[in-house]
């Protein structure tokens, strides 16, 4: 995308570090990505519990969600995600900027969107987590009753039916949701951002 020539970066007085001294830790996305129904949103939303009851600044954007708002009227076709992905980068660039733990919930299906918005990081700041599970079991659960849907051809590009999910080939962190609880994926999460030194300041 080009930027105007005459639209100069204006540099903040306060920095990402002040901001992190101020919190008492670190701030990184956790960028959770799998299918439909994996469970990406249950953990960010028990993973953002877990943060804010240990006095973590944290914040959850979640694809749904976000699609009824800044994301509105973007679609599911390849150009559309690409986009959604791409503004979910930024805004999540802007939370780890102001010193924040941002959790994202986009199915985000394309290893390259993901690798873009990975390379807008610091080294560390950008966790990916696979939520893994098999395509039958997410279609078992069927939470919305959308891979019905997408099966009687209601819903042309559904993700992992009518349209492909790249998994990961080196996530930070893989849960696979069929195998493990909700509490045991959490504190898989809490354990590895203490490990990174991410909820502390040295
Ligand atoms: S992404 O592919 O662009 O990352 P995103 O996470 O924002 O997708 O939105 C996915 C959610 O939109 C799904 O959980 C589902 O509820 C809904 N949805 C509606 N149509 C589709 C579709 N064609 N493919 C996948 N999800 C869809």
């Amino acid at each position: 995308m080009k930027t105007d020539n005459n639209i100069i970066w204006h540099k903040s007085s306060i920095t990402k570090a002040d901001r992190h001294q101020l919190n008492n830790h670190r701030s990184c996305v956790l960028w959770f990505t799998g299918l439909s129904g994996s469970g990406k949103s249950t953990l960010a939303n028990a993973i953002d519990m877990k943060l804010f009851e240990l006095g973590v600044r944290s914040y959850i954007l979640d694809g749904d969600n976000i699609r009824h708002g800044l994301n509105k009227g973007l679609g599911f076709n390849d150009t559309d995600r690409k986009e959604n992905i791409r503004r979910i980068g930024e805004v999540s660039k802007l939370f780890v900027d102001s010193g924040q733990i941002v959790t994202t919930a986009f199915i985000s299906p394309f290893r390259e969107d993901r690798k873009t918005v990975r390379e807008m990081f610091d080294e560390g700041e950008f966790i990916e987590i696979y939520v893994k599970c098999p395509l039958e079991i997410c279609e078992t659960r069927d939470p919305k009753g959308l891979y019905k849907k997408a099966r009687t051809g209601d819903i042309p590009n559904f993700t992992g039916i009518g349209s492909p999910y790249e998994a990961p080939d080196a996530p930070e962190l893989t849960i696979e949701t069929n195998k493990l609880s909700l509490q045991d994926s959490v504190d898989k999460v809490i354990y590895y951002l203490i490990d990174q030194g991410l909820l502390c300041i040295k």
